[in-house]
């Protein structure tokens, strides 16, 4: 089973403030969906909210330590072990090899030590931010594709579809 995140990171590091992203990149969002679909994902209980329902075609794995949380139409746990469990459980009924970790903060930093490969949007401008991604050793991940986009030389800054994995 491979364990892959998926992340638009700005030159900075950021990825997000008061539980928003920083940009609008559509092509982007249409990127995850291609990724994501028909994998499990898992978040953090907060990125759950910033995104706000359960996104259709693949379960939604909320990680929370608020016993008395739920949400119709998504997985809650209560710690990363049984997102693993869960997410694995649902990868094999879904007939798929890779389980999604899509962030935030707390989770990707938490993760990063299972992951295998990592979907990384660059998004070529910095950002004011309060949630950030871990700085990517480059001893112990490769890059194996990069296509980069212009943006549109005002709100939509140009990005870079790149993929690491684990040496
Ligand atoms: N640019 C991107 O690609 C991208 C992707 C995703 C998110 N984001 C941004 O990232 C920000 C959110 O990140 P964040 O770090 O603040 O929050 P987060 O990682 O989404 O969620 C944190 C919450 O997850 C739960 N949690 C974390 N570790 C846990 C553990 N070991 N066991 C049980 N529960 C655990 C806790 O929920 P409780 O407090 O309920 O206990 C915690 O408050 C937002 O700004 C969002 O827009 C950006």
């Amino acid at each position: 089973m491979n364990v892959s995140m998926i992340v638009a990171v700005a030159e900075n590091g950021a990825i997000g403030k008061d539980n928003k992203m920083l940009w609008h990149i559509p092509e982007d969002f249409k990127y995850f969906k291609a990724v994501t679909m028909g994998k499990p994902m898992i978040m953090g209980r907060k990125t759950f909210e910033s995104i706000g329902k359960p996104l259709p075609g693949r379960l939604s794995i909320v990680v929370t330590r608020d016993e008395n949380w739920s949400c119709d139409g998504v997985l809650v746990v209560h710690d990363l072990e049984s997102a693993w469990s869960a997410a694995f459980a649902e990868a094999r009924a879904k007939n798929t090899d890779e389980v999604m970790i899509v962030g935030g903060a707390q989770i990707y930093q938490q993760a990063m030590p299972k992951a295998d490969r990592i979907y990384y949007t660059e998004v070529h401008r910095s950002y004011d931010y309060d949630a950030a991604f871990p700085a990517l050793d480059k001893a112990l991940w490769q890059e194996v594709s990069r296509e980069t986009h212009a943006g549109d030389g005002a709100e939509k800054p140009a990005y870079s579809f790149v993929v690491f994995e684990r040496k």
